[in-house]
């Protein structure tokens, strides 16, 4: 009898959005997240300044991280992020993702992350252009393209994401970085699949997971985009 290994490496990662998640049921949510073939939970903390709207914060994210097995792949939608570094690595995030446009000094920002123990992302808005992380990129573990205008789940994909996306690939090429390339907003199996053939290695999915009739089913489709 022959036995067929499913083989995880190489494939895209998925990292489901917690913020359309039952919040009224949160850990039944979790116990599908620990159960599926998810790579990390998504975690986006808003402030209300950075982005017009308000998330949770770490008194709600102390159960979260004890419920969920998951990395977590936190992502700041805040002002002034390197003031909540302790806070980040205090629920044991495995990466911590700031917004470019919300560091004035972002190098000194992803050295305190690094010094923290935690992995660096850095975010960019749809409007900010990949080339003004040229002289960060060998530095960084991850960028993440927003696909959508921060701040709301369940919003439609900006196409023009693709080209960020080849152009991105293309910096990481040349200067021999090893940063991931991560996306987050209206990704479903369509846009996920167009994203994994433009070089993206993360695929960030809020309302396509937990909005889905069988969120393990869903996270396996999208875990087989390619
Ligand atoms: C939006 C958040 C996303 C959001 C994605 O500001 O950063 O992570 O939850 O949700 P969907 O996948 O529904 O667009
Ligand atoms: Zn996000």
């Amino acid at each position: 009898m022959f036995v067929i290994e499913f083989c995880y490496i190489d494939m895209v990662k998925i990292s489901p959005s917690l913020l359309s998640a039952d919040f009224g049921n949160l850990k039944a949510d979790l116990d599908k997240i620990n159960r599926s073939a998810a790579d990390w939970l998504h975690i986006d903390i808003m402030d209300g300044v950075f982005v017009p709207n308000i998330s949770f914060g770490f008194p709600v994210l102390k159960y979260v991280a004890n419920l969920c097995e998951k990395p977590l792949d936190v992502h700041l939608m805040i002002v002034q992020p390197e003031k909540f570094i302790q806070e980040v690595k205090g629920i044991n995030a495995m990466m911590m993702n700031v917004h470019y446009e919300a560091c004035v000094h972002l190098h000194r920002v992803v050295q305190q992350i690094k010094d923290a123990g935690m992995k660096a992302g850095v975010t960019l808005n749809p409007a900010t252009p990949v080339n003004v992380l040229e002289d960060i990129i060998e530095e960084v573990d991850m960028v993440l393209l927003m696909s959508v205008n921060p701040g709301f789940g369940g919003q439609k994909f900006i196409p023009h994401t693709l080209e960020k996306v080849r152009k991105l690939k293309r910096l990481i090429e040349e200067t021999n970085s090893k940063a991931l390339i991560e996306v987050d907003g209206g990704v479903n199996i369509d846009t996920g699949s167009q994203l994994v053939k433009a070089g993206a290695d993360v695929l960030v999915a809020g309302n396509a997971v937990f909005k889905a009739d069988d969120m393990i089913d869903m996270i396996a489709r999208l875990k087989k985009c390619d």
